[in-house]
């Protein structure tokens, strides 16, 4: 089964926490892509849509949805996202569509946050995947030394903007035995907008497409 059919499974398995009536936060990336073109489906269900890039935003007024902001909407019911990393606890590395920023927030918003994954993201420990960082421009070389002190090889995403007009950096060779601790650690850096590491808000389902075809269900 390829990739894509795993993530396209993840994505329909994700419908059925959707009630009527409710507000849905969506994230960004090939996995969530497939859950937008999902979405017409269950229009009726749906009272509002916010987004966490322009490009998902894109995606869903082509699909027939008006986008509120998360200003209109304010705490809402349900966010669902893929990711890069998951581990058993469902703490995510996420950002390599470059979106965290916008995903953090409507994470943080949400009362409930799914992740939609192919069973090759469920990982034992977090950092294989290069941790990206949302950096103002101006604190790129400032966020580069200080990832170099913590051990980590940070590589610019050359010629990538964020939707809020800032630079990514992708950190290399970090071994996250303690998530939570490196997130508030990496947070406290001086121009880090936003670390690709969700531990101190955490998916509360995490849903895996599998080789057969099926989907297995994760909680914490
Ligand atoms: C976007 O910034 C990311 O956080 C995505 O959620 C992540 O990269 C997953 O992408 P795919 O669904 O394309 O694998």
């Amino acid at each position: 089964m390829s990739a894509s059919e795993k993530k396209r499974n993840a994505a329909e398995a994700a419908l059925q926490f959707i009630e009527p009536g409710m507000t849905v936060g969506v994230g960004t990336g090939s996995t969530v892509s497939f859950l937008i073109e999902m979405l017409p489906g269950i229009r009726d269900k749906i009272d509002h849509v916010v987004s966490s890039s322009k490009a998902s935003t894109a995606l869903l007024q082509e699909n027939g949805f008006e986008v509120s902001t998360l200003n209109e909407t304010g705490d809402y019911d349900i966010y669902i996202d893929g990711a890069d990393e998951s581990n058993k606890r469902l703490q995510l590395i996420k950002g390599g569509g470059g979106a965290l920023t916008r995903e953090k927030v409507l994470a943080a918003a949400a009362r409930r946050f799914v992740c939609i994954v192919d069973d090759t993201k469920l990982v034992g420990m977090l950092g294989n995947f290069p941790l990206p960082i949302e950096v103002l421009p101006m604190a790129q070389g400032l966020v580069s030394r200080r990832m170099l002190k913590m051990r980590g090889q940070p590589i610019w995403r050359e010629g990538f903007v964020t939707d809020n007009g800032n630079h990514i950096l992708d950190v290399h060779d970090l071994q996250i035995s303690n998530p939570l601790e490196m997130e508030a650690r990496i947070n406290r850096i001086p121009g880090v907008i936003t670390v690709g590491l969700f531990a101190d808000r955490p998916a509360d389902i995490l849903l895996i497409g599998g080789e057969d075809g099926g989907v297995r269900e994760m909680r914490v």
